[in-house]
């Protein structure tokens, strides 16, 4: 059943039911529409209601005919609402819950609407790149009024039904029966006529053509470089500019063109990688999942303390575990500064401080940790000390207790085997700062169990962050693409740039930071000691030598005050230093490679595509499960500009011809030996397909 018809006396009652939202799918569209032609037909009713079930009026579209032709058949949402507005008996919404997108056009369409005070409200079309095409951005201003009404299209943002009287007829008390409330509104206008229509008010502003000025120079500054809030604007401002009617039409028009946009394209993109993340093809929802009530954490360094944190921040208990009582307070003094400084920053209430404080405690004792339920391990990357710290864990942790690791790049495989009990370990990978970045690479060993599994997604979940399942490999999926992105910047240097000139480009394609900045602020040192590694296992594998020049100098980055720029004491601004550039111009020389004039087009597409041919691999051998999980990956993790859709979903945008021509080409150059063609990459650009679409 999509929507359910009764009768409550002589008032029709419409419960749209398509859970979990109701959202407008075509059955749930096509049952409204007879709901209102069978409610005008029977002499014996008065009113209509629309109201929708599970507690909530209606999410909007329903996204799983996204991208399908359903989501355009008749009835669509247009004909719904003209069919609600154009009834002959009275149309009442009766709203709880949550109101968004079709679901508030659909109710700006009756004749009246009422509303539980605690209902979500909103129009958040704008969050995928979009505007509301069914009439929203024409009626919302009729009855806000213009700058309300904008606001609310422009930001997305919800807004509780308490504070938009102006929207409603009448606003219930929270807990109220949303449907007899309207059933008895419906008693009183029922004979009312005319029947009152949105569309026959004016949009209302003083100074309207002010406003708009305001407005749009406003927006454009904050828009960046999506199209959709300037869109927002201009229909916004025909809805006093043009007759209904006509703005109806401006407003499809513009609608039509968003859904095109490439940028629309990315978020909409973004929007359905994210639910597909937390979806594991042979670990189904209903897979039983481990209680997580404790929590504890071994390593009080920058990671230990961060995940501690957003344990807490979760509100889960967790015992820091060091080796050392100075560490340990260390580490603790950091949590406490943490939360004193979200007070004071509004995002943690002052009597909530200690409570939040409280809910970490230190220990130097495994046996304090033995009866957590997941323990997580953040100490020094080095396999000798997780060794040291897992066997220690088997032999203290209570049974069914999961055992994970934060390493960045070790084998998850090698880790477990330091246990009698591999399928309870798993590897989640936080990023730093951990409160703050939302990703968490959740590596899944060869023996994790599939509960272990199904618990730490819904961890993920409950901590707030974007869990990414990836196979066991070197750098799992972000760091192993990362470091072709770093030695392509490396090889840069080399031939003729310098750190700014290609962190300016990448930043000016949209990337947070470019590679030297980010390296100045996770530290060099990071990199010397992979690159260490990598001279042991892989002696053929190449890579400029200005980052261990940079590290001989002493220039760790941002901690060292210096790196490959340098930094004023307490400063995150990059400044270029003469030092460093003579360095990069000496080493080119020594190699004996003429410098040249490197096109920014050409940094962007090598750093780029040094991620998408990786990407490729690291799918193609299964480490990743779906092209959009490693579009995630970087969208969360490293700073992809979001209106690109991540690397794979912009190669597919751009084209895997044409990516893989420029590889080739690369593959000619010098150092060429870093580009050899993804298999992958070269079998979907045969075929005319798309690593997302694949
Ligand atoms: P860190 O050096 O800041 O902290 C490591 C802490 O572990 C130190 O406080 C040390 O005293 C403690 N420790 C060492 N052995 C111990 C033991 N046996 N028992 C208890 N505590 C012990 O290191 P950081 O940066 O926090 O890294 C920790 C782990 O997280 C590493 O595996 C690293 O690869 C990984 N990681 C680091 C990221 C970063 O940006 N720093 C990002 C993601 C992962």
């Amino acid at each position: 059943m999509s929507a359910d018809y009764t009768l409550h006396g002589a008032v029709a009652v419409i419960t749209l039911d398509n859970p979990p939202v109701n959202g407008m799918g075509l059955a749930t569209r096509t049952a409204a529409v007879d709901g209102l032609l069978r409610a005008q037909r029977d002499d014996a009713v008065t009113a209509i209601v629309i109201t929708g079930a599970n507690g909530v009026f209606s999410g909007g579209a329903d996204i799983r005919e996204f991208n399908s032709p359903k989501a355009l058949a008749e009835p669509n949402l247009h004909t719904l609402i003209a069919t609600a507005e154009g009834a002959v008996k009275p149309v009442i919404a009766a709203i709880h819950g949550v109101c968004m997108g079709g679901g508030l056009e659909l109710s700006l369409g009756c004749h009246y609407s009422v509303a539980v005070v605690d209902a979500q409200v909103a129009l958040p079309e704008v969050k995928l790149g979009l505007l509301p095409g069914a009439g929203g951005t024409q009626r919302l201003p009729r009855v806000l009024g213009l700058e309300a009404a904008l606001d609310m299209i422009v930001t997305g943002k919800p807004v509780a039904a308490a504070k938009l009287p102006a929207l409603f007829d009448e606003l219930y008390p929270a807990g109220t029966d949303v449907v007899a409330a309207a059933v008895a509104f419906a008693g009183k206008i029922a004979a009312v006529r005319p029947l009152p229509k949105v569309r026959d008010r004016q949009a209302t502003h003083a100074d309207p053509a002010a406003f708009l000025q305001g407005a749009r120079a406003a927006v454009a500054q904050a828009a960046g470089p999506y199209p959709a809030p300037l869109a927002c604007v201009a229909t916004v401002a025909a809805s006093v500019e043009m007759p209904f009617e006509q703005g109806l039409v401006f407003e499809r028009e513009r609608f039509m063109y968003l859904i095109g946009t490439p940028e629309s394209q990315a978020l909409r993109h973004a929007f359905f990688a994210e639910r597909e993340a937390g979806k594991v093809a042979d670990v189904p929802p209903n897979t039983p999942k481990r209680p997580l009530a404790r929590a504890a954490v071994i390593g009080a360094g920058t990671m230990g303390s961060g995940i501690a944190t957003t344990l807490a921040n979760a509100g889960i208990p967790v015992t820091l575990l060091e080796t050392s009582q100075a560490a340990l307070d260390r580490g603790l003094a950091g949590i406490r500064r943490y939360h004193e400084n979200a007070v004071a920053k509004g995002r943690l209430k002052a009597d909530q401080l200690a409570g939040r404080v409280g809910l970490v405690t230190g220990t130097l004792r495994f046996e304090d940790v033995a009866q957590a339920d997941i323990v997580i391990e953040a100490v020094f990357e080095e396999m000798a000390a997780k060794e040291a710290v897992f066997r220690a864990l088997d032999r203290v942790m209570k049974p069914g207790a999961i055992l994970a690791t934060n390493t960045s790049t070790l084998d998850v495989n090698r880790i477990a085997a330091f246990t009698t009990r591999p399928q309870d370990v798993v590897g989640l990978h936080f990023f730093s700062p951990a409160p703050v970045m939302k990703l968490l690479e959740i590596v899944r060993g060869a023996a994790t169990g599939k509960d272990v599994l199904a618990t730490v997604l819904a961890l993920a979940k409950k901590l707030k962050k974007t869990g990414v399942v990836a196979g066991v490999c070197d750098g799992f999926i972000g760091n192993r693409m990362i470091e072709q992105y770093v030695r392509q910047a490396g090889f840069l240097l080399d031939e003729g740039c310098l750190p700014q000139q290609v962190d300016r480009a990448i930043e000016a394609f949209g990337f947070a930071m470019g590679p030297f900045r980010m390296s100045d602020l996770a530290g060099n040192d990071i990199g010397q000691a992979i690159r260490r590694r990598r001279a042991v296992e892989r002696p053929d594998f190449t890579y400029s030598g200005t980052a261990d020049r940079l590290c001989a100098l002493g220039r760790f980055g941002q901690k060292t005050g210096a790196g490959w720029y340098d930094y004023a004491p307490g400063e995150r601004t990059a400044l270029p230093n003469a030092q460093v550039d003579a360095m990069i111009v000496a080493h080119a020389e020594s190699l004996g490679l003429p410098r040249r004039a490197v096109p920014d087009e050409e940094i962007v597409e090598r750093l780029v595509y040094a991620l998408v041919n990786e990407g490729a691999r690291i799918l193609q051998e299964g480490i990743a499960q779906r092209a959009s999980d490693i579009d995630m990956v970087y969208l969360t993790g490293y700073g992809f500009p979001l209106f690109r859709g991540g690397p794979m979903f912009y190669a597919d945008s751009v084209g895997l011809p044409s990516v893989l021509a420029a590889i080739e080409r690369f593959a000619a150059g010098t150092h060429g030996e870093a580009w050899t063609p993804a298999p992958l990459l070269v079998r979907l650009a045969a075929e005319g397909k798309t690593f997302n679409g694949r």
